[in-house]
């Protein structure tokens, strides 16, 4: 596991990331937050407020801020400035929010939790600050190209355990509630060549061996 001042270090300059509104991005982002949405609670009327942890330059903000009334957080001032949401930012480590309890309607966190040295903790404080659900996306480590993705890059490395029985157990460990969990996706944000995304999205349906886990827990 790299440590919080080598992340820090690694994501103020994260080298080359598409935008969020790259295809390959929006077809990676736009049907787990569909997935998400679906297992929520949500409100009849109204935006509800949702806090996204680890936000990065934006990927799911600017899918999420379409039904949310959206906070970003993320602990590289860097990756917030980039992040074309509009939203209010907040520089901060999601494993201590200096937010009060129960100050969300929902929390948001997507592919972050594969990079602290203590999820658990992380997952604790998305509780805290939650007053309904939390929905995390992460890696699945028991697809073999993602296991070999992971393996690549050092700051990726703790991917390789995320299999869908170690995600729920960190969430479950914090005191979250499985409502819905599934893996899905054939496309990775970063690396899916625009033309082959057409393709792609005829075999992106749920399936154990899909690149990404999805999963919506109660407080
Ligand atoms: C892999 S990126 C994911 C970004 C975005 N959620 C996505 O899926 O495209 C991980 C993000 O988490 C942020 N991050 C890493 N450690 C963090 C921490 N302890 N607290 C808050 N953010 C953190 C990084 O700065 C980076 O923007």
């Amino acid at each position: 596991m790299v440590d919080t001042t080598e992340q820090k270090r690694y994501w103020d300059a994260p080298g080359e990331r598409r935008s969020p509104w790259h295809p390959a991005v929006q077809a990676f982002a736009r049907p787990k937050i569909e997935i998400a949405i679906a297992g929520m609670e949500l409100p009849g009327d109204g935006m509800p407020t949702m806090l996204e942890v680890g936000a990065g330059n934006g990927y799911f903000s600017v899918v999420l801020a379409e039904t949310f009334d959206l906070t970003v957080l993320d602990f590289s001032q860097h990756m917030l400035d980039i992040n074309p949401v509009e939203a209010p930012k907040v520089c901060g480590d999601a494993q201590a929010l200096a937010l009060p309890d129960k100050s969300f309607d929902y929390v948001f966190c997507g592919n972050l939790l594969h990079h602290l040295p203590d999820p658990v903790q992380a997952c604790r404080e998305m509780r805290r600050v939650a007053r309904r659900q939390v929905a995390l996306v992460e890696p699945n480590a028991t697809n073999p190209l993602m296991f070999a993705f992971s393996g690549l890059k050092k700051e990726e490395w703790g991917a390789l355990k995320f299999t869908a029985r170690h995600v729920r157990g960190l969430a479950e460990r914090a005191g979250l509630r499985t409502r819905m969990f599934v893996t899905q996706g054939s496309i990775v944000p970063n690396a899916t060549p625009p033309a082959l995304v057409p393709w792609l999205q005829r075999i992106d349906f749920r399936q154990p061996l899909g690149f990404y886990h999805i999963g919506v827990f109660d407080v």
